[in-house]
């Protein structure tokens, strides 16, 4: 199947309010209005009517992320290949459609348990996207949202996954130690492109799934100093700085971490780079960054 791009996230959380004060006056994301209500806040960073859909629950987490297909026949498709492959999956209600803003969808589980979902026909919304932030764009023109990364206990079953049943290619594997120790344990990520130019759509670290369901997502921006203000916003709004900035050694994104309301990271970066696949072979990095990116996790 040809999956076009990461089309939204969905997350839970228990204090909506945090969460909109958070995506407005941090992030700049902008609140559809319309689609939100008292249990539901759908928020924009493009022309699509939502990027992301936060909603209330009993936990703080990452629900879901949904990729998006070209057309009818692209769904029909990759539900018969999923079949094929004995993966299970489920399909939208009515209701479901109707909140993802999508003709229609299939719900899944990659083999790590992480919750995806696949559709088309995403809609776009009547109003312009005008950023609370004043941020100019996000990057999201034939790319898509971003990017996540997923936890996975088992790498290569995982990996299998996306590259054999949903159609993704490796952009690049990662190996290092974590911290200077000389037995410091190794961390492998495996990461992985759809059908646009993005670097990365999809990675998978090794490792036990967080309590957050997500190690995590990432937005760009489309300059260096849209980076600097939003890391300022973090900062104002004493949000955990989960990693100073930094510059990524394989997708180039210059970023910072900060941590979500809902327990995982958001990266906030620019300058990702667009690969031309037909001329582009896969890499093997040994370090995660060419400077910066210094992590350090919340003391709570
Ligand atoms: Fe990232």
């Amino acid at each position: 199947m040809k999956i076009q791009s990461l089309s939204y996230v969905l997350i839970e959380t228990t204090d909506l309010q945090e969460w909109a004060n958070y995506a407005q006056n941090v992030v700049g994301l902008m609140k559809n209005e319309s689609l939100s209500d008292e249990n539901n806040l759908y928020l924009r960073m493009d022309e699509k009517s939502f990027r992301f859909h936060i909603s209330t629950g009993e936990a703080k987490r990452y629900v879901a992320a949904g990729f998006d297909l070209n057309d009818q026949e692209s769904f029909e498709q990759a539900k018969i290949e999923l079949s094929e492959a004995n993966v299970s999956f489920k399909n939208f209600t009515d209701e479901m459609t109707q909140a993802r803003q999508v003709t229609d969808g299939i719900s899944l589980q990659d083999p790590a348990g992480n919750a995806l979902e696949i559709s088309y026909g995403a809609l776009d919304d009547k109003e312009p996207f005008l950023s609370p932030q004043d941020i100019k764009g996000f990057i999201t023109k034939g790319l898509g949202f971003g990017h996540v990364v997923f936890a996975a206990p088992d790498l290569e079953v995982a990996h299998s996954f996306y590259i054999n049943v949903l159609g993704f290619g490796d952009s690049d594997y990662m190996n290092f130690p974590m911290g200077p120790a000389p037995d410091a344990p190794e961390v492998k990520l495996n990461f992985m492109h759809c059908n646009n130019p993005r670097h990365h759509t999809v990675a998978l670290y090794e490792s036990p799934i967080p309590p957050s369901g997500l190690i995590h997502t990432m937005v760009e921006v489309n300059d260096i100093d849209e980076v600097g203000r939003g890391l300022d916003r973090a900062m104002q709004n004493n949000v955990h700085i989960s990693s100073s900035l930094g510059r990524h050694s394989n997708d180039m994104m210059v970023s910072f971490y900060m941590q979500t309301p809902s327990g995982f990271d958001l990266e906030f970066g620019y300058d990702g780079w667009q690969v031309d696949w037909s001329t582009f072979t896969k890499q093997e990095s040994k370090m995660p960054s060419f400077w910066g990116h210094a992590f350090s996790p919340p003391e709570n």
